[in-house]
């Protein structure tokens, strides 16, 4: 049997959260709508769910494509497998409540309403990426702020597998993004088209969106 670490410990108590990363995430949602952070989090509960994201890839499901009824696998679209965070896990918890640090940080300088904060793990295999998108469609669902937080070590240029993320309108590339470990990034859900380009090397990420009251 494994015996706990201390890590595991510190990261769920007094989870240290930034005040003055907060301020930049809200400053720069405010002027361009998205917010891009290296070393996000504290670098324990990186290492952490990085640990844990390996752990669980082999029972990640593969995500579907479309909403309601039409709940369709399609390879063609995108290509991760799936693994929602629960509270039952200590270092998922620990993950949620920086979260939900952060989402009543948010709420305290931009009054967004956000109200609570959904979360997957994502694996994408050498091969895979997911077709441009967006995560919410203006009025028709509650996902207000889209969150991605990438967990890969060591990752070079040839990996691919960026996530870029377009303008509103039109056909303008606005950032290309590789998914280095402790990045995060966080955008409006109804505005910014993005995709993942095709990867080439196993990616881990956590996926996430911040929503607003009422399903
Ligand atoms: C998504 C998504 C981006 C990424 O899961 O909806 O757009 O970089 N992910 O993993
Ligand atoms: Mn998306």
């Amino acid at each position: 049997m494994k015996t706990p670490k201390p890590l595991d410990i510190n990261i769920t108590e007094n989870l240290p959260t930034n005040e003055a990363s907060f301020d930049l995430i809200a400053n720069a949602l405010e002027t361009v709508g998205y917010a891009i952070i290296a070393d996000c989090l504290p670098i324990a509960l990186s290492l952490a769910l990085s640990e844990r994201i390996i752990l669980i890839s082999s029972e990640c499901k593969r995500a579907g494509v479309g909403r309601g009824q039409t709940h369709l696998i399609d390879d063609l679209i995108r290509s991760d497998g799936i693994h929602w965070l629960q509270t039952g896990n200590l270092v998922e918890t620990a993950y949620l409540k920086w979260m939900e640090q952060l989402r009543l940080g948010l709420n305290r300088r931009l009054f967004l309403g956000l109200f609570d904060y959904e979360s997957h793990f994502a694996v994408y295999e050498t091969g895979g990426g997911y077709h441009k998108h967006l995560d919410a469609f203006q009025g028709t669902s509650n996902r207000l702020l889209s969150t991605v937080f990438y967990l890969n070590p060591h990752w070079l240029p040839e990996h691919c597998g960026e996530l870029l993320i377009h303008g509103p309108i039109g056909d303008i590339l606005l950032e290309t993004i590789p998914p280095d470990f402790g990045t995060m990034v966080i955008f409006q859900s109804a505005v910014f088209p993005h995709e993942v380009a095709i990867t080439q090397h196993k990616r881990y990420s956590i996926a996430g969106w911040f929503r607003g009251r009422g399903a």
